[in-house]
Parts: structure tokens; C-alpha cells; sequence
């Protein structure tokens, strides 16, 4: 198996700048369509999707494809998940509505060894990749964590064992204000007169900045979404795979994401990842 998630990784890096190229090109055109969690799809998020569907699902050992565009898990291979072969659930292209204003955007990889929809903890390695300045790509693996720099769609590893840095710095929240629960309210003005906002509206771009930085990135529970806006097999576990495994903490404000329990392949649930204090401190100012 762990040839086949060396395939799956070099393949990520191997597709990512053709992902970056079809960016401009695609700027401002909407797909017409809704994702299956009923979300406008725009043109970059279809192209980036028929990218790695295409490069993935031809990889020896990939059973199934489960990406954030498409409702259901695609057959790939004729193997199982579990028995030598891994599932890949993947956001081809997270934070797009980024794309209209030229802001940061990544691709968000979980490799599972057991059957989509799967819990974070048959995540045999996680992924993302961020569209920044310079294109890079973070992997979680055997309980490490690894920044590479994609060039010419390969990897170049810059730092190992990356950790998250001991003095929490930044912080990002999603959702709005006025649809915060109380308790995260409550619990967010402490962490505002503590820490600097740091919140670019693409996960990977804001939870890259905890990990370089050290803090808390949050999508909540918001009273109009109990479950908050982001999906657990194409987001929620695989960043907390990675930044575990950095040393940090994950929460759906009761327990790591890792242990949440898969019902359905687009279920949403609310995200906070970063320094175990402060995710400490968020399930204790929810529980009370
Ligand atoms: P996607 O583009 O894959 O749907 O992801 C967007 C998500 C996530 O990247 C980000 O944290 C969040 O949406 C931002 O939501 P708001 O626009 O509500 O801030
Ligand atoms: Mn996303
Ligand atoms: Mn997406």
C-alpha cells in the first residue's frame, strides 16, 4: 500500500501546476451547476476535479474516487480499500470563490485505507496543496509532517518533521458574527484579545498560516448550520490528520475529528484545528 500512496502523492504534485495553469482561464465563468452539498460550482472547481478524477483514478492500487464535486464514490479498481488498495476523497479545489478576487486556494487529499465514506482515523496519509505565492504541498505520514515545493510537478521537500510552532500567533473564524452560537462568541473574544486575525476565506490558505505561525482556525457550528460549512471527507479530516500530526489538536467541539463517525459522504461538521490549548479552551467554553 505504501507504494500506492507514493503514487498518489507525486500524481497530486504531478497534476497541481496544470490545476494553477487552468486558473486564468477560468476566472470569472461559473459552472452552472451545484456540488452535491448545493454549493455553485465554478468552472476551475469542474476543471481541477476532471484533472485528478483523471490522474488518480488510474492509479494501480486506487479502488475509490470520492471528490467534494461528485455525489457519489467512483469504483477505480478492482481491489478494496483495506485489502492492499486506498480511497482518495478529494476538494480539487478548495477556497474557489478565492479565484475572483486572486486570493490563495488549495487542493485538500485524504487517502483512507478502508471505504468512503471513511473516519479520519483509516487515513493512512493526507495531503494539501496551496496555491500561493509558491505553489507547495503538505503531507501528513506515519505520524509526520512534510512541506515539499511543487516545481515543474514535482516535489521538493523544504522542511521535515514541521510542527506547530509553541506560541500561538494567529487565529481565523469563518461563518459570520450574529450567526456564532453564544459560546463561540464568547469564546472568540477572548482569542480576539490574544491573538492576531489572520482569515482568507480558503481553508487551506488560513489553516497554513496556523501551522506556520501557530494559533486557531475555526469553521463553527453557526445557528442557521449546526453541523457549520465543511465537509469531513474532503476537508475536516484530512487537515486533521495534518495538523495532528504537526502536534496540534482537532475538534468538532466535542472530540477530534478524527473519531468522527462517517454517515454520509458530504456531511458537513464544524472545524477547529490548531494549539491544543486553544482547542481545549473551545471545548470547555462549548460544554459549559
Ligand atoms: P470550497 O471552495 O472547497 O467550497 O471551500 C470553501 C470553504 C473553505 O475553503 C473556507 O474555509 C470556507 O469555505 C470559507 O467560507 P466563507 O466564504 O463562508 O468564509
Ligand atoms: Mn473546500
Ligand atoms: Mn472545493
Amino acid at each position: 500500500m505504501s507504494d500506492t500512496v507514493d503514487d498518489v502523492l507525486e500524481t497530486v504534485a504531478a497534476v497541481a501546476p496544470d490545476v494553477r495553469g487552468g486558473l486564468p482561464g477560468r476566472r470569472l465563468t461559473e459552472a452552472g451547476v451545484e456540488n452535491p452539498s448545493g454549493e455553485s460550482v465554478t468552472a476551475a472547481d469542474v476543471h481541477a476535479d476532471e484533472l485528478f478524477f483523471e490522474a488518480l483514478g488510474a492509479i494501480d492500487g486506487v479502488a475509490e474516487f470520492a471528490s467534494e464535486e461528485r455525489e457519489a464514490v467512483v469504483d477505480t479498481g478492482d481491489g478494496a480499500p483495506g485489502e492492499g488498495d486506498v480511497a482518495v476523497a478529494i476538494d480539487p479545489l478548495d477556497g474557489s470563490s478565492n479565484l475572483a478576487s486572486n486570493n490563495a486556494m488549495g487542493t485538500i487529499v485524504g487517502i483512507a485505507d478502508e471505504s468512503l465514506p471513511a473516519a479520519g482515523e483509516s487515513l493512512v496519509a493526507a495531503a494539501y496543496v496551496l496555491y500561493g505565492p509558491i505553489t507547495t504541498m503538505t503531507v501528513a505520514r506515519e505520524g509526520t509532517v512534510t512541506t515539499s515545493v511543487i516545481d515543474g510537478g514535482e516535489a521538493r521537500a523544504v522542511e521535515e518533521d514541521v510542527s506547530l510552532p509553541d506560541d500561538p500567533v494567529v487565529y481565523g473564524f469563518g461563518g459570520r458574527v450574529p450567526e456564532w452560537p453564544d459560546a463561540f462568541r464568547e469564546y472568540a473574544r477572548e482569542v480576539e484579545s490574544e491573538l492576531k486575525l489572520r482569515y482568507g476565506g480558503a481553508m487551506v490558505g488560513d489553516v497554513n498560516q496556523v501551522l506556520s505561525y501557530g494559533g486557531i482556525f475555526a469553521y463553527p457550528a453557526l445557528e442557521s448550520a449546526p453541523n457549520g460549512k465543511l465537509r469531513l471527507q474532503f476537508e475536516g479530516a484530512p487537515i486533521a490528520k495534518i495538523i495532528e500530526a504537526a502536534g496540534g489538536a482537532s475538534s468538532d467541539g466535542e472530540q477530534s475529528l478524527l473519531s468522527v463517525e462517517p454517515t454520509d459522504l458530504h456531511q458537513r461538521v464544524p472545524v477547529h484545528v490548531g494549539n491544543e490549548a486553544y482547542v481545549e479552551r473551545l471545548e470547555a467554553a462549548l460544554a459549559d
